[in-house]
């Protein structure tokens, strides 16, 4: 999609009318350039209640002599927040059927930079379709959307930048579903990695290593390794950074990247097991998110880890009741290899400490109980400090993206220590709390600053996006697969200090 901005009053293609709940006939502020046909025929339909502009509605008005227009609700005046704005743009492009174009002029009149701004990004955002394996006859592919936003004189500047900074974040969002959406025969740990490296090429001040199956075995990363063992596809572990060479302490971002989660020897169950291609969502935001901070020149110092790996049963695959060695010398007793994610990702947390970090967050598709909880309407988080967890808390509703508190006991990490031959243990010791006792586990593997003994342990949080990186119905902004759920959190933190 191409967005432009401009203060004039011609319409291209077809008029994006967004109007409040209430509206009588269309508002004097966009009378001027509007066909009187196509005025007269709107005005009708608003004043005999035809169209209530309800958040998210659109009505679309094809045939007329003075051109096509969609309507589209803003809900009632007084809610209409940066959060409705969003989702009206997103309903614009949801609704757009191929009879109105690939060009539109969405209307504003009065607004201010930032519902313009949300306006786009919805519009930016739901723009989106994963069609890469489909045959399609070249009669039927449509050109890029081609948006012009009419503002009033002398915010085009600032509207256009604000719209750049959308375009870039959004873009992140859909490299996150991209990838997502990837089917796990294209989408395994090295060609995750290979994309990586292809994708640093572009900047200059972002670097990617990646960990291979032989140096991870060396370094004495067992919990990555005892994962990826059982598939031909070996695990790896992908270290993204951004203005690295800049020095203090920075966001270190870890992701869960299990490229298909069968179960392993402790084997899934059929149904929906294709499902399990989403299980490196945790993998996919944290690039989604590099991809957003550095498409959009971010210029602090971001790092990013993702444990890749593929969960598979095989003849090398590991086994319940094996105990493995860990980058943090901790062992932990394997009693479920389903519970594979915390292991990868208790090397991927051990890592984060060499790069001294301000603080760490990991996202992973990590547990069903957490789904159980929240369904698909919200974020697991839990964190070792209530300040920080606040904060992404916040950081979610201010992008409406929900992440909600979870507690980090002590009775669960207990549970998650008392193994009879083992450090730690990788189940909990019966289902209940079960997205808890996962992030209780998690816990263990947060190194404390320097890797002291008895120091203080770094601030980290984890959530758990097992029930929203993917099957989220009532995520306005994505259609369907893969959600790319947190870019955006993740770039508001981190731009917004
Ligand atoms: N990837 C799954 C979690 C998952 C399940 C995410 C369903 C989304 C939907 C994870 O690796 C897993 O299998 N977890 C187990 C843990 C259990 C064995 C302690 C689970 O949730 O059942
Ligand atoms: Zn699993
Ligand atoms: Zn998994």
């Amino acid at each position: 999609m191409k967005v432009s901005v401009s203060p004039g009053h011609n319409i291209n293609g077809t008029l994006i009318l967004p109007l409040f709940e209430g509206s009588e006939e269309v508002p004097d502020s966009h009378e001027v350039g509007l066909h009187t046909a196509l005025k007269s025929q709107i005005n009708r339909i608003l004043l005999e209640g035809d169209f209530k502009a309800k958040l998210k509605s659109t009505m679309s008005i094809i045939g007329s002599e003075g051109g096509k227009a969609m309507l589209v609700g803003l809900g009632k005046e007084d809610d209409a927040d940066l959060h409705a704005y969003r989702k009206a743009g997103a309903a614009v492009i949801a609704n757009r059927k191929k009879a109105h174009g690939t060009d539109l002029t969405a209307r504003f009149s009065g607004a201010s930079i930032e519902v313009m701004g949300a306006f786009a990004e919805g519009m930016l955002l739901r723009d989106y379709s994963y069609d890469h394996y489909k045959q399609q006859d070249e009669d039927d592919k449509e050109s890029e959307i081609d948006v012009r936003i009419t503002c009033d004189e002398g915010q085009e500047d600032e509207l256009s930048s604000a719209i750049r900074i959308h375009a870039g974040v959004a873009s992140g969002v859909h490299l996150s579903r991209d990838l997502g959406n990837c089917p796990p025969n294209d989408m395994y740990p090295e060609a995750f990695a290979d994309q990586a490296w292809e994708w640093a090429k572009q900047y200059d001040d972002v670097e990617v290593t990646i960990i291979n199956y032989e140096q991870a075995v060396k370094a004495g990363m067992g919990g990555l390794v005892a994962v990826g063992m059982g598939s031909a596809r070996k695990p790896c572990m992908v270290i993204f950074e951004l203005n690295g060479k800049k020095s203090g302490r920075c966001p270190l971002l870890v992701g869960k990247g299990i490229t298909f989660d069968t179960g392993g020897i402790s084997l899934k169950p059929g149904a929906n097991m294709d499902e399990m291609k989403y299980d490196m969502g945790g993998s996919a935001t944290v690039f989604g998110t590099m991809h957003a901070l550095a498409s959009t020149g971010h210029k602090g110092k971001v790092v990013a880890i993702t444990c890749m790996a593929e969960n598979m049963p095989s003849s090398n695959a590991q086994r319940p009741g094996d105990v493995i060695k860990t980058l943090s010398g901790k062992t932990i007793e394997i009693l479920n290899t389903d519970a594979e994610g915390r292991l990868v990702l208790s090397d991927g947390l051990w890592k984060a400490g060499e790069f001294d970090p301000e603080y760490i967050i990991d996202f992973a598709t990590l547990t069903g109980a957490c789904v159980v909880a929240l369904g698909h309407e919200a974020t697991g988080l839990w964190s070792n400090d209530d300040d920080f967890r606040t904060r992404i808390h916040e950081a979610g509703n201010a992008v409406d993206e929900l992440a909600w508190p979870m507690p980090l006991l002590p009775a669960f990490e207990k549970e998650m220590t008392d193994s009879k031959i083992a450090d730690t243990r990788n189940l909990g010791a019966g289902r209940w709390g079960g997205a808890n006792t996962a992030a209780a586990f998690l816990k263990q593997f947060v190194p404390n600053r320097n890797y002291e003994k008895d120091g203080e342990q770094i601030t980290w949080a984890h959530m758990d996006i097992a029930g929203t990186y993917w099957g989220a119905k009532t995520n306005s902004m994505v259609g369907n697969g893969a959600t790319g759920i947190h870019v955006r959190t993740m770039y508001h933190l981190i731009t917004n200090g």
